[in-house]
């Protein structure tokens, strides 16, 4: 199983509207996935390249190799922070992607997937650089949009030419833009249009808003300029290109092949150099791509058809696409300094009450809003109050009267019933799972949570220790067992709390490793130790299995939080 998180621009620390669609629902698949035994490779990186980083670079006044180094560091924080468990998180500047980059560059240019072509490249008439894509902006000429960005359009979702723009002119400003006449190539899409079609119409799986904007823009596909005039970018491999300091292949070209070239960089670094070719080379392997829909058609036709055109490498299978999230009823957005910054959420909370917060209240399906009072509330009357009682509950009193798991009395018909109900929401989350339905994963464990709570409330095995031991005993024996199952079933999502609560039921093993940093020669990646296991079964918690002194695993939250929603 290979997991693809989209490679996040080095341009910046992470919001939580950034993780909510690459990370967290990645590190959950791939949690899940080794949980239940699957070899798993997750791989990505920073995404270095393009105009949005020479554009703050040169904001800034400092070179983009500087600007990216930072940047880099910063969000292999946050990542690692969070718990994202990667097995290998790279960046798009190191020598292996230049030289994959280049490998696919020619491989589709042997294969005339590549045409030269000249065309009209806009400039800034001010100081005759080359104006970013997405720095133009003008009325979209397909959905008739007016703010539609030169690169693409966020109202029909449409990847755009800024030529085609109606009205171009440079973003928050009546600035004009210059369009001249300037050679590159072109990546012949129209060629593999018929391919590309009925791939993407076989997915009838995947996500309405996937299909919907795959299938549009296929339905329009033209010849796709993939260079640039930019002095900053992967070099053009051909002679008379490849020291022509102003022409670089297009950013987005040479990230989405970052999922390959990373794969092969993680395979040289273990010392099996061919390793990568089980999940590419490997037709039985499941592809899963996680990112924001504003990413979608790069992962369902860009990537695709470089892929198609270089033949024999492993297409997607899931595209994970969320919506996006706002922000108490606004759009996120860095430059107006509406945002939330992962960071800064971690130095004041728990990785976990983020991770849950984002799964369950997330945009999986539409566009949701994050609030400081939800996330207060889903914390304390969920996390707190459901999961938390019921181990908590659970856990004092088994320890405090017997120290280990109690023998059981006879079962009761009830005691049956739940502990098979609690056994087959494994299956069914599991189900959930594979399709990527994190919030019905979730809310089906939460609700089980909630049923054995009820149970304890009615059974109180704190009053029946009193009279009737070996019932209390069976009581507890029988949450015990719940609780060691719903711990599986939500170790993908809340890794830290259920590694804790795995040791407070007297495991000593890893359940949830989490991600390191290490060095790879001139850069560092996020890696890690994750073992394949396989857990995904029914409790086997033996009575007399000792229990060690439990603690709390969440933390209520202060009703009046300090936001830390601030203007940077
Ligand atoms: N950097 C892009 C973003 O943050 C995502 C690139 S995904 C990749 O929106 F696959 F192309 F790398
Ligand atoms: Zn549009």
């Amino acid at each position: 199983m290979l997991i693809a998180p989209a490679w996040p621009y080095a341009n910046g620390p992470r919001h939580i509207g950034h993780v909510v669609g690459f990370a967290v629902p990645a590190d959950v698949l791939a949690r899940f996935e080794r949980l239940r035994g699957s070899r798993v490779l997750m791989a990505s990186g920073t995404d270095e390249h393009g105009t949005p980083i020479t554009y703050e670079a040169d904001r800034k006044g400092i070179d983009p190799k500087d600007f990216v180094d930072e940047n880099n560091a910063l969000i292999v924080d946050d990542l690692v922070r969070l718990g994202i468990t990667y097995d290998i998180f790279t960046r798009t500047t190191t020598a292996n992607h230049y030289r994959v980059t280049q490998d696919l560059f020619l491989k589709l240019y042997e294969k005339s997937y590549l045409v030269k072509r000249k065309q009209m490249g806009a400039f800034d008439p001010a100081t005759g650089r080359t104006l970013p894509d997405r720095y133009i902006e003008g009325k979209c000429p397909i959905c008739g949009y007016p703010e539609a960005r030169g690169d693409q359009c966020d109202n029909c979702g449409n990847q755009l030419d800024p030529v085609d723009l109606i009205n171009p002119h440079q973003r928050g400003s009546d600035a004009a833009v210059e369009f001249r006449e300037t050679e590159h190539f072109f990546f012949d899409l129209p060629a593999l249009g018929e391919q590309l079609k009925l791939w993407i119409e076989s997915h009838d799986n995947w996500r309405p808003n996937v299909r919907k904007y795959s299938l549009e823009f296929v339905r329009n596909l033209k010849p796709r300029a993939i260079t640039r005039d930019l002095d900053w970018g992967v070099p053009v491999p051909l002679a008379g290109w490849q020291d022509n300091a102003h022409k670089k292949i297009y950013v987005w070209f040479d990230a989405v092949i970052g999922y390959l070239s990373a794969s092969i960089e993680w395979a040289i670094l273990r010392g099996e150099p061919d390793a990568w070719k089980d999940w590419w080379e490997n037709a039985d392997s499941r592809h899963y791509y996680t990112m924001g829909k504003d990413n979608i058609t790069f992962h369902t036709v860009m990537w695709p058809a470089i892929l198609m055109g270089a033949g024999e490498l492993h297409l997607p299978d899931e595209i994970v696409a969320s919506e996006f999230l706002h922000m108490e009823g606004k759009k996120f957005s860095t430059s107006r300094g509406q945002v939330i910054y992962v960071k800064d959420v971690l130095d004041q909370y728990d990785a976990d009450a983020l991770r849950y917060y984002l799964m369950i209240a997330g945009p999986e399906n539409q566009d949701t809003d994050f609030t400081w009072t939800e996330f207060v509330r889903r914390n304390n009357d969920e996390l707190v109050a459901t999961w938390g009682n019921l181990v908590h509950r659970t856990l004092v009193n088994a320890h405090r009267n017997f120290g280990a798991v109690p023998q059981p009395g006879t079962l009761t018909e009830r005691d049956l019933v739940l502990i098979k109900e609690v056994e087959d929401a494994l299956g069914f989350v599991a189900q959930q799972l594979q399709e990527a339905r994190f919030q019905n994963a979730l809310k089906s464990a939460m609700g089980m949570a909630a049923k054995v709570n009820v149970y304890l409330g009615t059974e109180q095995p704190w009053q029946s220790i009193k009279t009737d031991r070996e019932r209390a005993a069976t009581v507890l024996y029988v949450a015990l067992r719940c609780v060691d199952n719903l711990k599986t079933m939500l170790t993908p999502f809340l890794p830290f709390s259920s590694q804790r609560l795995h040791e407070m039921l007297g495991y000593d093993d890893m359940i949830a490793p989490q991600p390191s940093v290490e060095d790879a020669g001139d850069h560092r990646i996020i890696t890690g130790e994750y073992e394949s296991q396989d857990r995904w079964h029914p409790s086997t918690l033996e009575p007399g299995h000792k229990l060690p002194a439990p603690a709390p695993l969440f933390k209520r939250l202060d009703e009046v939080l300090e936001e830390i929603a601030e203007s940077s």
